[in-house]
């Protein structure tokens, strides 16, 4: 199987809430397994940037499913390409909540000049390690628990 990566932003509609978020992130890491699918999504100040990775045919067609999703708007496609391997391997879709991108810019500072989060100014490969920093810092914290 050729695999696809896809990376995209957008934002929660008004009134969303944490406990709305984490239902689509639970839905969504079962649905994805299902298919294959594998990546990572980060909630922040009411923005997502999100991760897909698996086969051409089950990230195009979640990502159209996606797109027609009214619980968030503005959605902007960062990329869409093939890829050697699974940066988020074992991860259907972990979810990562920051109240504040604050609490982020010691990852957000390796990938972009400017601290306010904006995650339109990066390129693909940058949102991906960004996002991997992450989910690491919280596979780190959960562990040590
Ligand atoms: C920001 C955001 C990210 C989402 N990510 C996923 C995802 O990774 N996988 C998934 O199955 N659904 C995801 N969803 C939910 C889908 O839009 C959709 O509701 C879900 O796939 C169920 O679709 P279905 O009833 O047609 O199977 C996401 C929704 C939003 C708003």
């Amino acid at each position: 199987m050729q695999l696809y990566r896809l990376v995209y932003y957008s934002e929660a509609i008004d009134g969303l809430s944490l406990q709305d978020v984490k239902s689509i992130a639970e839905k969504a890491s079962v649905k994805n397994a299902s298919l294959f699918i594998s990546g990572g999504l980060l909630y922040c100040e009411g923005k997502f940037l999100q991760v897909l990775e698996g086969g051409i045919h089950p990230v195009n067609k979640l990502f159209a499913t996606i797109l027609q999703d009214k619980r968030h708007k503005n959605i902007n496609l960062i990329e869409f390409a093939r890829v050697k391997r699974r940066a988020f391997e074992g991860w259907e879709m972990s979810l990562v909540f920051f109240p504040t991108s604050r609490d982020f810019q010691p990852e957000y500072i390796k990938y972009s000049g400017d601290l306010s989060f904006d995650p339109l100014s990066l390129d693909g490969d940058s949102c991906v390690e960004f996002l991997r920093n992450l989910l690491e810092r919280k596979r780190t914290v959960l562990s040590s628990r």
